[in-house]
């Protein structure tokens, strides 16, 4: 088992990472000094997969869990199924020292971390990620919060996880195409902050794929310890933690404009780190080279490089990264590379760039994909 620790004060945290883990979820709460009852909140994929497991092993372990069960889906990270899951919370009478368990994927961490949030004030929450973009990203760093009709995560609250338990065992059962999904993020770190993490991507690809269990171990960890590295510093992104938007300015506006249903989050945010990269060539003078690196890796992963819009759709794309919540005062700012493993944030760029930066990225290597 790998440890990574993520430093913030009192409110410090270990992530555990490993195979065979979710049965030793209940063993690992105890160490919290946490109240008896607790809520397990998973979609209903996950709910058969895994909901029994961490049962048995939080009953073992002296607790009384209750399982709260919601839809499946970016449409579940909701105001609706939030109130669902007060009702049954106070339903089963949890308190103050009672704590939440988000067992699934980054939806179910979102929804259930916001409602651990806000429930009495606040409640402790424990993270079981449950997909690869889970483990690596959504499960650390304590951003929860849930869409509203005009746009993603638009409600929510820093609260960190008192511990998160990542269980690759899991990563089985997850279909190909959310696998890959994830690794659009795990690609992101490597862009972002770590030249070597990068290298070994593109060397162990066809490995990682076959979820090769060192090398999925080795790299998870990796990434959380640089979501670590990068939350300790600015928790609640002042700065520095905007690198970790890299390729989700555009990213985020393919999940507005065109619809959640279309693409995975992994999806739109392939799309949007290479249009990125296409546009710190034009502002940061990235070498065609790396852009070429960073387009290939993409592809070679199966994710999308580019998506097929209409003028009119492209317009609505540059409306929607207008909305976006990081704008401020109008202005579109973004992360660019300088190289692969160096970014900055908070660069300006003007609008023809961005304009051709999308006309690039939205006619070239369209795949677009029914959800399966
Ligand atoms: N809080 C953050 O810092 C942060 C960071 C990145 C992304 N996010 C959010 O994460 C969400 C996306 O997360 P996601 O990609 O994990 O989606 P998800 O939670 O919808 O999971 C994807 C699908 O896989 C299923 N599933 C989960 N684990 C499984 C398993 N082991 N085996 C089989 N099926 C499984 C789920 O039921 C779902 O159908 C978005 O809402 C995004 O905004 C949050
Ligand atoms: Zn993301």
């Amino acid at each position: 088992m790998r440890v990574v620790n993520v430093p913030l004060g009192t409110r410090s945290y270990s992530i555990l990472i490993g195979q065979g883990l979710l049965p030793r979820l209940g063993f690992e709460c105890q160490k919290l000094e946490l109240g008896s009852r607790c809520a397990v909140i998973c979609d209903r994929n996950v709910a058969p997969l895994f909901g029994a497991a961490a049962e048995r092993s939080l009953k073992a372990a002296g607790f009384d869990p209750v399982r709260i069960t919601v839809p499946t889906g970016e449409t579940a990270k909701s105001l609706k199924t939030v109130q669902r899951c007060y009702d049954q919370l106070a339903a089963h009478r949890l308190e103050r020292t009672s704590f939440v368990v988000a067992l699934g994927g980054g939806v179910a961490g979102d929804l259930a971390g916001f409602v651990a949030a806000t429930y009495l004030r606040g409640v402790p929450f424990v993270q079981v990620p449950t997909t690869l973009l889970a483990q690596v990203d959504s499960s650390v760093g304590g951003k929860v919060g849930v869409n509203l009709r005009a746009g993603k995560n638009l409600v929510g609250a820093f609260h960190q996880p008192k511990l998160v338990l990542c269980d690759l065992d899991a990563l089985k059962k997850l279909p190909p195409r959310e696998f890959r999904a994830g690794l659009a993020e795990v690609i992101k770190y490597g862009i972002i902050y770590d030249a070597d993490l990068f290298r070994r991507i593109e060397r162990d690809l066809p490995n990682l794929l076959k979820l090769s269990p060192t090398l999925l171990g080795e790299v998870v960890a990796r990434c959380c310890e640089i979501k670590a590295e990068v939350v300790s510093q600015d928790e609640t992104e002042t700065g520095l933690r905007a690198i970790l938007n890299f390729g989700h300015t555009i990213g985020h506006a393919i999940e507005n404009s065109i619809g959640y249903g279309k693409y995975l989050h992994g999806e739109a945010i392939s799309i949007g780190q290479i249009a990125a990269a296409r546009l710190s060539a034009r502002v940061l003078a990235l070498p065609a080279s790396d852009v070429e690196r960073i387009r290939g890796i993409f592809d070679r992963a199966g994710l999308p490089t580019g998506i097929r819009l209409t003028s009119a759709q492209r317009m609505r794309l540059l409306d929607a990264m207008k909305l976006d919540k990081k704008i401020s005062a109008g202005q579109i700012k973004f992360v660019l590379a300088d190289g692969i493993g160096k970014v900055r944030w908070g660069q300006k760029v003007p609008e023809p760039f961005i304009k051709e930066a999308l006309e690039t990225a939205t006619t070239r290597n369209s795949k677009p994909k029914a959800r399966s």
